[in-house]
């Protein structure tokens, strides 16, 4: 089964381009990944790759070519010796050509199907800054995917903590919407039905501060209505919603904890929920080479390391993934994703402030006694390595997604339980 994992930010210029061009080398060495340049108003990952590009999304949108044959694979003078062999790429097109920046819903789901098609263990989606349909059309329903902060950038934390929020009420609005099997089980209950999506409308609007978050609003509603099908529903959305990020440009816990995880969390808690299951993959630090690296055309992890010129048995990088297995911290049991069938009522009105933020702290200082922890090849072996224990060990819906889905695709796929 294919995973994909998409790499967003909501605001622009925190490195995603530079982590999902480095992440996906790194996955490469374990299995099949290709990446694919979503961000085509910029052509980002063909100007960090000095490689030919002989077909690119032009290909498939104006001449009919399968994306599968529009894949590069990386030229060998970037890979002399065929470490990379299992990467490659979909560049977006060389210049912005209106109709393939700005997808028609046509265009978009032609390639959301494309992409389900690519025949690799791991696609990698590089998306745009922003949070418009052309970046939440491609995020899971269940979970974040991997979201790229910095300390250096603090809107854009908050950015971050907004495509959160848009993933979860969309999933919320698809549960409750007038199509939905869940509306067709429990239409009978309009006024209910009414009184929960106006509520809902509260909730999303910040200008509103009537019900600040969604624990509020479940209590409101356990309060108003006592035990109902739309409180289990929400809470269980809520509880199992999985965020998962990177800390990119790494300067220290203490910066990162106050300017960048610590604004993160509270963001979420304060205005979302303080349930939501939050999974610190790991940072990439700040590193002029990194930036130099891009700037040749030659990312960082394919430059020629000092570790290369002596002779070392194993690659580092392969190294510190069999390595680094006993360091793994902080990640959540798979028992602890399950939803929860029926949340208590204790469960919903006792909600601990501290919890969330409490063992991040502790997950930073953990990683940074991790050794190697301030080297950029062994930053992307742990974040990789983190990777694949969440994909191995949680249901597949936990993080990325194993297909890209449409709206309706979603009603028949997502809430097979819901009888419709
Ligand atoms: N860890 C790092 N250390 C130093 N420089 C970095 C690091 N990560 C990224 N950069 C530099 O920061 C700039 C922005 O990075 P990048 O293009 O990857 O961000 P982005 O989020 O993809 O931006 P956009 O939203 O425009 O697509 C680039 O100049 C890049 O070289
Ligand atoms: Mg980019």
């Amino acid at each position: 089964m294919p995973r994909i994992i998409t790499v967003s930010s909501g605001k622009g210029g925190v490195g995603k381009t530079t982590f999902a061009v480095n992440f996906a080398l790194t996955l490469s060495r374990v299995a099949p990944t290709v990446l694919v340049d979503l961000d085509t108003g910029t052509s980002s990952i063909r100007n960090t790759l000095e490689t030919p590009v002989r077909k690119d999304l032009y290909h498939f949108f104006r001449k009919g070519q399968r994306l599968a044959d529009c894949v590069t694979q990386l030229d060998p003078k970037l890979d002399p010796q065929g470490l990379f062999s299992n990467f490659s790429f979909v560049a977006a097109p060389m210049h912005s050509i209106d109709e393939i920046t700005n997808w028609s819903d046509t265009s978009r789901w032609k390639l959301v199907h494309a992409i389900n098609e690519l025949p690799a263990e791991f696609v990698i989606l590089d998306l745009r800054a922003g949070l418009d349909t052309n970046v939440i059309d491609f995020l899971p329903l269940s979970n974040s995917g991997i979201l790229v902060f910095t300390p250096h950038h603090p809107a854009a934390t908050l950015a971050a903590g907004d495509i959160v929020k848009s993933l979860l009420f969309r999933k919320l609005r698809f549960i409750f919407s007038t199509d939905s099997p869940f509306f067709r089980q429990h239409g009978a209950l309009a006024n209910q039905h009414r009184m929960v999506n106006e509520l809902l409308n509260q909730v999303e609007d910040v200008y509103e501060d009537g019900l600040p978050n969604l624990d509020a609003f479940l209590q409101d509603l356990l309060m108003s209505l006592g035990n109902n099908p739309y409180l289990e529903t929400i809470a269980n959305v809520v509880h199992s919603f999985g965020v998962y990020f990177v800390l990119n440009m790494f300067d220290g816990v203490e910066e990162s904890y106050d300017t960048a995880v610590r604004p993160f969390v509270d963001y979420l808690k304060n205005g979302l929920s303080a349930h939501l299951k939050l999974t610190n993959l790991g940072w990439v630090i700040k590193d002029d080479a990194i930036h130099s690296a891009n700037c040749s055309r030659r990312p960082i992890l394919l430059q020629p390391s000092e570790q290369k010129k002596a002779p070392a048995p194993l690659d580092p990088v392969m190294r510190e993934l069999a390595n680094i297995e006993s360091s793994v911290f902080g990640l959540p049991e798979p028992k602890d994703v399950t939803p929860r069938i029926s949340p208590t009522r204790d469960e919903l009105l006792n909600i601990s402030d501290r919890s969330p933020l409490d063992r991040q702290l502790e997950i930073l200082n953990t990683m940074y006694h991790t050794e190697g922890s301030m080297q950029v090849r062994n930053n992307f072996a742990y974040i990789t390595h983190r990777v694949l224990h969440v994909v191995r060990s949680l249901p597949a819906d936990s993080f990325g997604q194993s297909q890209l889905l449409t709206p309706l695709e979603i009603f028949h796929k997502v809430f097979p339980d819901l009888p419709g």
